[in-house]
């Protein structure tokens, strides 16, 4: 995955300059810019549309629920109601944590288990899941948004008509979440050698971070890719207590080998806990998900892929104890025999990933539906 991005940052580059006319992403010297699908150039228009898309509560069943009710500029772009997952319009919880929307352009592929490749993909899906948007499917989501008159007119200055498809609206919303950067951060100034830029305690988790600790193996921090997450799947024993996993991997075996199979099976209570493994049903996935991206994590409580640690302070105790017992547990996982002090400058140190020019994004707060 990563050989492939560095491989196409030339092009990506390319592509970025071609579009810098029209709208800038503030991507700092040095890091790779996200990949931008040939077949969807940024431009104003897009971005435009995408977010009045992002922000609008009509497009779901009930007219209750929009992606930003989930994915909220005022909570580091996670959600903002403070449950371990997420209900969806009709009041039923999902089975997962919402993860955030910002710096998820960088990311190679989307969701805890990476079923969707790409942005565009990605955001067609929640519209017509039943426990998030719950529009019964595309064609009707089409016409949900041809029949608003506000819409039209912004389809016709992104794409050159009117035409609503669903093609342009997960095209349009991609390119909005493409501008959703913010790499700017405590953490950043420090590694560019601004020693005053984090206090001792974080100083000291960093270096815990990167040698007891061991958490660089899967989160380490690459220059180009400074998300803190190796984009590989593992299982380290989050929510495998009382699982049957051979049980769910027989069910999900049984499973038609479809897009939308996958989708259903990740959101199904049980089988949401196989993870990776739905994707690529090979058996070193079983339970395994991906490496969270650290960026503004003391911003998007609670934590792990069903949300099942509340602090920062629970996720390094899993972590001390060498993650939940498990047949498919990381290899990479043991305990780390942390002291009280250590563990809390560890915490010191992922407060020091929060971004402090968030309130770029202050407008965008202002557009949150009720
Ligand atoms: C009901 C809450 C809810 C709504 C509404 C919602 N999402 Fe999400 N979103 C989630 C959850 C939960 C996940 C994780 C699901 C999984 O990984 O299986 C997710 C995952 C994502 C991801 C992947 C991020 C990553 O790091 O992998 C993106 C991008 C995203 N959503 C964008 C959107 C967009 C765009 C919309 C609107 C079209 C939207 N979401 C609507 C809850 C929601
Ligand atoms: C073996 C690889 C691995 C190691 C080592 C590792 N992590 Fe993780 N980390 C992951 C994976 C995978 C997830 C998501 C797991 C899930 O939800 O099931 C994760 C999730 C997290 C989260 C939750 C993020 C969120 O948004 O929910 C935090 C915080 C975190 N890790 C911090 C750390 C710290 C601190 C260390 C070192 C003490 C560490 N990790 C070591 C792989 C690892």
């Amino acid at each position: 995955v990563r050989s492939t991005r560095l491989l196409s940052a030339f092009l990506g580059l390319a592509l970025v300059a071609a579009a810098a006319g029209e709208v800038e992403l503030p991507v700092p010297d040095g890091v790779l810019p996200p990949e931008i699908p040939a077949d969807n150039p940024l431009s104003a228009a897009k971005v435009e549309l995408g977010r009045k898309l992002y922000f609008d509560a009509r497009l779901s069943a009930k007219g209750n629920m929009a992606c930003a009710t989930c994915h909220s500029p005022a909570t580091g772009f996670a959600d903002p109601r403070g449950q371990k997952t997420s209900a969806g319009g009709d009041g039923r919880f999902g089975p997962r944590n919402t993860p955030t929307t910002l710096n998820a352009a960088f990311l190679a592929e989307q969701f805890w288990d990476g079923r969707a490749a790409t942005l565009e993909e990605q955001a067609v899906l929640p519209f017509i899941n039943p426990i998030e948007m719950g529009v019964p499917d595309h064609p009707a989501l089409e016409r949900l948004v041809a029949g608003l008159p506000d819409y039209p007119p912004l389809f016709r200055a992104a794409f050159g008509d009117e035409e609503v498809s669903v093609d342009r609206i997960g095209k349009a919303i991609a390119s909005f979440e493409r501008t959703l950067i913010s790499l700017s951060a405590p953490i950043d100034r420090f590694l560019a050698g601004d020693q005053a830029a984090i206090g001792e305690a974080a100083k000291r988790g960093w270096e815990l971070f990167n040698g007891k600790a061991r958490c660089n193996t899967c989160h380490g921090h690459v220059g180009a890719f400074p998300l803190f997450t190796d984009e590989l799947y593992h299982n380290i024993g989050v929510g495998t207590k009382d699982v049957d996993f051979e049980a769910l991997a027989k069910r999900a075996r049984e499973a038609a080998v479809s897009p939308e199979a996958f989708e259903k099976l990740a959101f199904e209570e049980a089988a949401s806990a196989l993870g990776r493994f739905v994707v690529t049903r090979e058996q070193k996935d079983i339970g395994a998900f991906k490496t969270s991206p650290l960026r503004n994590v003391a911003l998007t409580a609670p934590y792990m892929h069903d949300g099942s640690e509340a602090t920062l302070l629970a996720v390094v105790e899993l972590y001390d104890r060498g993650g939940e017992p498990n047949p498919y547990l990381d290899g990479g996982m043991r305990p780390l025999g942390l002291t009280e002090a250590e563990k809390a400058d560890l915490v010191e140190l992922m407060k020091t990933f929060t971004s402090d020019d968030l309130e770029r994004f202050q407008e965008l707060v202002e557009l949150m539906p009720e």
